[in-house]
């Protein structure tokens, strides 16, 4: 038995969930049977979508109230009795917001850490950047000279987009909310022009500045007043990839834009999209993102909160901005495997 402490899911939040939320719990974690391994979690990944999922009577992804809350992590294997999964060895995948736990291996995947850190399939190398990768080359279709607006530009999803529209040539305009963000967008990850949101008067006037040919493909991850601004200044017949709606996850309320004319008067179109639909093509990502993280072509940056007692706090955070780049917590450090 190893005792794990795990974030179990106290009460469903209404509007902004708070730490009241939840509960930090510590339970017993059996040795692993035939055919299952026991996996230290190093590095849970917080996503802006998991709070979308975070709603009474909506079983996605196993929320409960009294289960423990659900996301992507990192781990190591400490204990195997599992002939695909050796000892020693590090996976990534959907689990429970533990520190140890169980699995027989289903829905794992073995991540190399020789390639890269192995947080980085969280990261830059991991399904969730992979929408950004998607969303712009096979549902944007994006061409170099075209200008790309991209909200939440200096989140996780969001910088990788910043990033990979940079290398296929186009303009980029990313929106953020502090000048620390818009500083890292501009001077390191080099796009042309950034905006931070929170401090400008008329960010339409803004957009507009920035982009004064117009937007011709606008990677939007946020929704609500941002994307009523991107609205007005979209090119005629421009492409708006729907990524999220951070906006209204967190008690933000409705994100459809008021100005949504704007979409016929100008034949926009509108697309939505699921990373989950291009699992097949992982290995594509991979192989590209790995050789861009090689050349020094993309950048990732992390915002690490320590502890699974902070889980929760670095979660709430990521709706309050305090991430630059990807949000992650850090469990702990690998073990020595004799
Ligand atoms: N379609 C798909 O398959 C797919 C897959 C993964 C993720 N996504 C979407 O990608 C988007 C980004 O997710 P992520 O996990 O990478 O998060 P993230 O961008 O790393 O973090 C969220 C960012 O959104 C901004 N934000 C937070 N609350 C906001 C609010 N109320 N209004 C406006 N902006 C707010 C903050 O940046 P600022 O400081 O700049 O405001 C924050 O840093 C989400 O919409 C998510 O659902 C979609």
């Amino acid at each position: 038995m190893v005792a794990s402490r795990e974030v179990q899911l106290k009460s469903f939040p209404t509007g902004n969930m708070t730490e009241e939320n939840f509960e930090l719990a510590t339970v017993q974690v059996p040795s692993p049977g035939q055919g299952e391994l026991m996996v230290k979690n190093l590095w849970l990944s917080i996503e802006a979508g998991m709070r979308a999922l975070l709603h009474e009577g909506d079983a996605h992804f196993g929320f409960g109230k009294g289960k423990p809350v659900r996301g992507f992590a990192v781990g190591q294997i400490i204990q195997s009795r599992h002939p695909r999964f050796p000892k020693g060895g590090y996976i990534t995948g959907l689990c429970n917001w533990q520190e140890y736990y169980i699995s027989n291996g289903e829905g794992m995947q073995i991540i190399d850490p020789n390639l890269v850190p192995v947080h980085h399939y969280l990261t830059v190398m991991g399904a969730m950047a992979a929408t950004a990768y998607f969303g712009l080359l096979d549902v944007g279709r994006i061409k170099a000279g075209e200008t790309v607006g991209v909200s939440a530009a200096a989140g996780s999803v969001g910088s990788v987009a910043c990033q990979i529209a940079k290398l296929t040539g186009c303009r980029v305009v990313g929106t953020a909310g502090s000048d620390e963000k818009v500083d890292w967008l501009i001077n390191e990850l080099g796009i042309d022009a950034a905006i931070n949101y929170k401090k400008v008067d008329d960010l339409q006037e803004a957009m507009g500045a920035a982009c004064p040919e117009g937007i011709d493909v606008y990677f939007d991850n946020v929704a609500g007043k941002s994307l009523e601004a991107a609205l007005e200044v979209m090119k005629p017949r421009g492409r708006i990839l729907a990524c999220g709606t951070v906006h209204d996850y967190d008690g933000g309320g409705p994100a459809g834009p008021a100005n949504y004319l704007q979409i016929t008067q100008k034949r926009l179109s509108v697309q939505g999209f699921s990373v989950l639909d291009y699992m097949d093509r992982m290995p594509e990502y991979l192989s590209r993102m790995s050789g861009w993280i090689t050349e020094g072509k993309v950048r990732s940056r992390e915002t690490v909160y320590e502890g699974i007692e902070n889980a929760v706090a670095a979660w709430i955070g990521l709706f309050q901005g305090k991430n630059i780049g990807k949000m992650l917590v850090k469990l702990g450090d690998p073990d020595k495997v004799e």
